[in-house]
């Protein structure tokens, strides 16, 4: 195997003039909080419907049966409810319409406004959802919130990949992930407060990090490549000078202009991201964010409470171990921030893929020895929770650390100029589309397949490591307009990328 093959290939290593700014920092934190919308979400659902009261009220069938089946028959089957999954899931079909909306906006008026409007409707759907007297109005609540969450999982990622400089893009944009990782922490923890009789609390208090990020995103100036790339190059200077610290940017701006020239060009990104030399990039944002959701991940977080009760716990021990398993989430990201930018992206994909796999055989032996395909488990040992929890946890660590940060921060960074808004909306539909299957199918596909569901998703957990080892490059360090030179020299991707066809990024890099 040549070494450019294991490493990915590699490109121009470009260092900018500039210092780590406090005022870029706390920037990027702001930018960061549309995680939080998001993540509060992931987290929430899980938990009102394990909820006695909420399914009472909302979905009495499910109510009943869960409560005619405590004491027997089939266990992998007792959620199985079809308006309940889609009282999770249709928030990832709306967020997925929305993301196409969301990527004109961002392009014409910029990151901003994008952001500002994903916390205005987000705020809307908490609201409404606080409030809800029918499956309607929470139904109508959930799109809202989706609309929200399009919108800011299309322009957040994006921003803080533009805004920070190359040597820190890695921990920067992981901020987002970070933040995800927190809300679904506040979420399980709200839960667990609350899980005797306040499912409102949990739906309503979406509010709060609604208006973190609203106020954040408002605050926020734009980024200089999408103020240059709208024709407002004095300001787009000017906020380079402010977030590098230095006043000589002419070399990082002379290649955001030369880059904004190139986008200007492209009257229909959509259509362009479907040309040859878009290729490897138009791969990466579908094929990325499909395995991402193919971990299996949001089997977890969305029905860690249901899945800790399936097998066995009790209402407030599921709670409490989905409890760990968010903090564990959130933790093993911090990992992640410190170490991307030295360690690189490839490998923290391939240790998590790893890591993963070797999870979810032993939760399915786990499972299985248990629960057979009967799933009549009998007496459970505590010994043998203690180790499901433990093979959970530490599946969550190796997701936090890699897929999870990795799936945004990666499809954000590859993408050029004049695809970017476009690509990026690819990656946020792949991830929404793929997010909303498997909260839609989880609990049918549990009860059809039992213990085997573990081992179907180790399946695609194996097949995305071949794919990063052999087809992704590495982008550490490399400054974010200057990414597309990495496929030239990698030994797949190279035929698919005209060099005729780029001439101006040609002419610069051998000085002419
Ligand atoms: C994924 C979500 C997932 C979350 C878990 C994100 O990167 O996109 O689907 O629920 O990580 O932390």
């Amino acid at each position: 195997m040549a070494a450019g093959f294991i490493n990915g290939g590699g490109g121009e290593r470009k260092d900018y003039p500039g210092k780590m700014m406090w005022r870029m920092v706390i920037t990027c934190i702001m930018a960061g909080c549309g995680g939080l919308i998001f993540g509060y979400d992931i987290g929430i659902s899980g938990g009102v419907t394990s909820m006695a009261p909420f399914l009472q009220k909302f979905f009495p069938r499910v109510y009943h049966r869960e409560e005619l089946n405590s004491g027997g028959t089939n266990q992998y089957c007792k959620f199985d409810d079809t308006m309940l999954t889609l009282f999770t899931s249709s928030l990832y079909l709306a967020a997925l319409v929305a993301s196409v909306f969301a990527s004109f906006i961002t392009r014409k008026f910029g990151r901003k406004p994008s952001m500002v409007f994903g916390g205005l409707v987000f705020l809307a759907g908490a609201a409404v959802n606080g409030f809800a007297h029918n499956v309607a109005m929470l139904i109508i609540g959930r799109i809202l919130l989706g609309v929200g969450i399009g919108f800011a999982n299309q322009s957040a990622p994006v921003y803080l990949c533009e805004v920070a400089p190359a040597k820190h893009r890695g921990k920067l944009n992981m901020l987002f992930q970070l933040m995800i990782t927190v809300g679904i922490l506040a979420a399980n923890l709200i839960n667990f407060f609350s899980a005797k009789m306040r499912w409102r609390v949990s739906l309503g208090c979406a509010g709060i990090p609604a208006l973190i990020f609203l106020i954040g995103s408002l605050c926020l100036p734009d980024t200089s490549n999408s103020l240059i790339e709208r024709g407002r190059l004095p300001e787009g200077k000017e906020q380079l000078r402010k977030f590098r610290g230095v006043d000589d940017v002419e070399d990082e701006l002379a290649d955001i202009v030369l880059a904004s020239e190139a986008a200007k060009q492209v009257e229909k990104p959509w259509s362009n991201l479907l040309r040859r030399k878009y290729r490897p990039q138009l791969v990466m944002v579908v094929l990325i964010p499909f395995f991402q959701q193919f971990t299996g991940m949001n089997v977890i977080m969305f029905y860690a409470p249901v899945l800790f009760k399936t097998i066995g716990f009790g209402s407030n021990a599921s709670l409490a171990s989905a409890l760990i398993s968010g903090g564990v989430n959130c933790v093993a990201t911090l990992v992640s921030i410190c170490t991307v930018d030295r360690l690189g992206r490839r490998f923290w994909f391939l240790e998590g893929a790893i890591q993963m796999f070797i999870c979810q055989i032993i939760v399915a032996i786990c499972i299985g020895a248990k629960f057979g395909v009967s799933g009549n488990p009998g007496e459970l040992p505590v010994w043998y929770a203690g180790i499901v929890v433990f093979a959970i946890c530490v599946y969550v660590a190796g997701f936090a650390w890699s897929w999870g940060p990795l799936g945004w921060l990666v499809p954000g960074e590859i993408l050029p100029l004049e695809v970017r808004s476009a690509g990026q909306s690819v990656n946020v539909s792949v991830n929404m589309i793929f997010t909303f299957i498997i909260a839609q199918c989880f609990l049918r596909m549990l009860c059809v397949m039992k213990f085997g569901l573990f081992i179907f998703f180790s399946g695609f957990v194996l097949v995305m490591a071949l794919f990063i080892y052999y087809f992704l490059p590495e982008t550490k360090g490399i400054p974010i307009e200057d990414i597309a030179e990495v496929w030239k020299t990698h030994p797949y991707w190279k035929r698919f990328v005209d060099e005729d066809d780029d001439v101006a990024r040609k002419n610069r890099f051998s000085g002419v």
